[in-house]
């Protein structure tokens, strides 16, 4: 009969273990009991970036890298992206089920009552130089959030992490704009309740002095579809953060916060602003087999190709190609669309990226609607963390509620010096060279 078991011989000791197999994983501290003597602190298992530690159970996202299947709650994202909206969708992801008419008006209502900032958050924002990344005033300004509502520490409660999460759903759009009109110098414009999230939230953007802002539906509907795409992706960085952050029971949004630093970094949500950089750069359709060229000498990366999970395609990237045209039907066509079109059809040809499985991921089309649009680049990671709350805050409540986890504490393998002694500093040898340090991995 075939068991739910894996059986280790250790031949250091000679001795075999048996250890239980649960949900296709083995528990890492079963590792423990093996020791070669009683002063072994046991067998650890030794994963950097955690590729193959699955560090909590979760029942938010699903994704198969290997069929490209992502789906929010069990449902297929090209079906949500095709019938719902980003609150809806922040509804199912957040409390695990669609939501009948009443309680979609009750959520949408409740979140829109948290648009608006406290004057002393607006304080805040101005405090930052003029040309601040946004990025960086989202991250410090939702930390920030965590002064203005001390309640938010009462994590064991749950209508204080129900509040939390309507507050922080409802904030992210007015804070995005703030920061982005911030670097224009420009006043910031109120939320306008009637108005949907996206159409609000373009408003506060882009508005003048007219007395309303007319939002073009097609963009409004495209940017909500980009928020639906964007609203979860399971134990990425940025969760992993947010978990991490949120398991020694800091507040909400200290752990948001901190999911948006991991956010900004350029393998993570600052792809998206690299992938214009980048296509900038290459400048014509021309110059892409040369610039093939450099990334296959290893030279530099394609920003917006490969993924640590989708090794098939990034079913994302499907529907923000097709979405990319629905938006230059308003906009024009960017032209660094033909650039983006050309590297994807050579690299798709190419052993280097068939043979490596790296495919564009959300991030190779997306900033190219978002400049057509009219945003900055600086603004793109700021777009991608938007509608991304929705997922942190899931998951932070998941975290929160799971009564197996602990605080997140890793352990290490020691390589570094033996017991020194002290030394007086006119005996100590001469420092090394930066180039000796860099070659010892130092500062
Ligand atoms: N261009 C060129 N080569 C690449 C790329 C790329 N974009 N991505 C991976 N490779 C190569 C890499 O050099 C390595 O080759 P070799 O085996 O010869 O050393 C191999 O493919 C495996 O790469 P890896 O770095 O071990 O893969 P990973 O799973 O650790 O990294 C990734 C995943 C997304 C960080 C990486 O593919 C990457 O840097 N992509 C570009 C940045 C990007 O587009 N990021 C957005 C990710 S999707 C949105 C999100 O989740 O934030």
């Amino acid at each position: 009969m075939p068991k739910d078991s894996l059986t280790i011989t250790d031949n250091r000791s000679g001795k075999t273990y048996e250890l239980p197999i649960e949900l296709g994983t083995v528990r890492a501290m079963d590792l423990r009991q093996i020791k070669t003597d009683a002063d072994d602190i046991g067998l650890m298992s030794y994963d950097p970036g955690l590729q193959n530690t699955a560090a909590c159970k979760s029942t938010i996202s699903y994704i198969d890298g290997d069929k490209g299947i992502l789906r929010y709650r069990g449902y297929p994202i090209e079906e949500l992206a095709e019938k719902s909206t980003y609150l809806e969708t922040a509804y199912l992801i957040i409390k695990g089920e669609l939501p009948n008419q009443e309680h979609l008006d009750a959520w949408s209502h409740n979140i829109t009552m948290h648009t608006m900032l406290h004057k002393n958050v607006n304080r805040f924002i101005e405090g930052f130089r003029y040309d601040a990344h946004p990025m960086g005033i989202m991250v410090g300004t939702i930390g920030a959030l965590s002064t203005f509502y001390p309640d938010a520490k009462d994590i064991e409660k749950i209508e204080s992490r129900r509040l939390q999460c309507r507050r922080l759903i409802g904030k992210m759009p007015t804070l995005a704009a703030y920061a982005y009109r911030h670097s224009l110098g420009l006043p910031y414009v109120p939320p306008e309740n009637e108005l949907s999230y996206t159409a609000n939230f373009l408003s506060m953007l882009f508005k003048m002095a007219e007395m309303h802002y007319r939002v073009n539906a097609a963009l409004e509907r495209a940017l909500d579809v980009l928020f639906i795409l964007h609203a979860d992706h399971e134990q990425n960085c940025s969760t992993t953060a947010a978990r991490t952050v949120g398991s020694s029971h800091s507040d909400p949004y200290s752990a948001v916060s901190a999911a948006c630093a991991a956010l900004y970094g350029p393998l993570h949500g600052g792809a998206n602003e690299e992938v214009v950089n980048m296509l900038e750069e290459i400048g014509s359709v021309d110059k892409v087999p040369a610039f093939i060229k450099t990334v296959k000498a290893g030279e530099r990366r394609l920003m917006g190709f490969g993924h640590r999970i989708y090794k098939n395609y990034d079913p994302r990237a499907k529907i923000i190609k097709k979405t990319a045209y629905e938006v230059f039907d308003v906009t024009g066509k960017n032209p660094l669309i033909d650039i983006a079109l050309e590297l994807e059809r050579i690299a798709l040809e190419d052993d280097y990226f068939v043979g490596r499985k790296l495919y564009p991921n959300v991030d190779f089309y997306s900033g190219i609607i978002y400049q057509a649009m009219g945003f900055p680049k600086s603004m793109f990671p700021v777009l991608f963390a938007i509608p991304r709350v929705s997922g942190w805050l899931a998951q932070w409540v998941e975290h929160v509620l799971d009564t197996e986890q602990k605080i997140t504490r890793p352990r290490q393998i020691y390589l570094g010096e033996k017991l020194r002694t002290y030394t007086p500093i006119g005996t100590r040898p001469k420092p090394a060279t930066l180039e000796q340090r860099m070659l010892a991995g130092r500062l």
